[in-house]
């Protein structure tokens, strides 16, 4: 994938107030590189097709939990949420601009099993994020390893990729990623904190056994078991050694009722046993 800035031969160099100098990952939607302000390194997203509402949107989301920063408690939260800096035009193309995040996404460790401690740290930390989502109003609803980042110190996690996250309530886009949305997000019914419970479910469900709940080659296989209520997850434990406690965590999170899945906070207090 490429967006219309890098279709071109300028692949590095100034853009508006930026200087552009690498590719540092691709989603969906756009690439982002790596880039400076100044002396300072920040990361620039091109949209691949140019969407100046889509990229206002999550700025305003951004801009939503940052306000949050002054609630006491709750600033700490807000530090997991990696913040839209500026959305700027260039030539007909939409940039986005968050700090630069140096330890690369949790995707990239997602080749085989953690071990249950270092999970359940990247947990605690996913959860406290998703939590300042929370407070701010909206759901994430794209969960999932390549959406994590980790700062230059991998002790920092940083929740980025806010283009799908709405008002809580709301209906959206039918759009969701196969593997690691909820049945009812699958089903676009209104969005809830816990389509973002089965998600951080499903994520800390790969980190530990090194594949997804219902992993297959085939993405519309994979919803279809997500979806299918006569098909559960297999157990985490089925896969590896597991305490009791957390295996019966993962599956509650990954339950296909939304009413049964724990809320951040009970999530929050397991994951610091281990
Ligand atoms: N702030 C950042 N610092 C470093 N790398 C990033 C940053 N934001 C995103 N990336 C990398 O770029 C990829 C695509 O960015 P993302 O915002 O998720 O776009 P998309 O909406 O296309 O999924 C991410 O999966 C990640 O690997
Ligand atoms: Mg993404």
């Amino acid at each position: 994938m490429s967006c219309a800035y890098c279709n071109g031969d300028v692949i590095q160099g100034p853009l508006g107030s930026y200087v552009i100098r690498e590719v540092k990952g691709m989603g969906g939607q756009r690439v982002a590189y790596s880039a400076l302000a100044g002396n300072v390194e920040v990361c620039i997203k091109c949209f691949n097709t140019p969407n100046l509402a889509l990229a206002q949107h999550e700025k305003m989301v951004s801009d939503s939990v940052q306000r949050l920063r002054s609630r006491g408690d709750y600033g700490k939260l807000v530090a997991h949420v990696n913040p839209v800096q500026d959305v700027f035009q260039h030539r007909g193309d939409v940039f986005l601009v968050e700090p630069l995040r140096q330890g690369g996404s949790l995707a990239e460790q997602c080749g085989q099993a953690l071990p249950v401690f270092t999970a359940a740290f990247i947990g605690r930390k996913l959860v406290r994020g998703i939590m300042a989502l929370h407070l701010a109003g909206f759901i994430h609803r794209d969960i999932k390893p390549e959406n994590i980042l980790f700062g230059a110190d991998a002790g920092e996690l940083f929740v980025t990729d806010m283009s799908l996250a709405i008002a809580v309530y709301k209906q959206g886009l039918a759009a969701a990623t196969p593997g690691y949305a909820s049945p009812q997000q699958l089903r676009n019914l209104a969005a809830s904190v816990a389509d973002d419970v089965y998600s951080i479910g499903a994520t800390l469900y790969q980190l530990i056994v090194g594949l997804r709940p219902f992993q297959c080659a085939n993405p519309e296989e994979e919803v279809e078991l997500t979806l299918d209520s006569s098909r559960p997850a297999l157990p985490a434990a089925e896969f590896v050694k597991l305490p009791d406690m957390l295996n019966g965590l993962l599956c509650r999170a990954l339950s296909k009722q939304p009413h049964e899945r724990p809320t951040l906070r009970e999530m929050h207090e397991e994951l610091s046993r281990h």
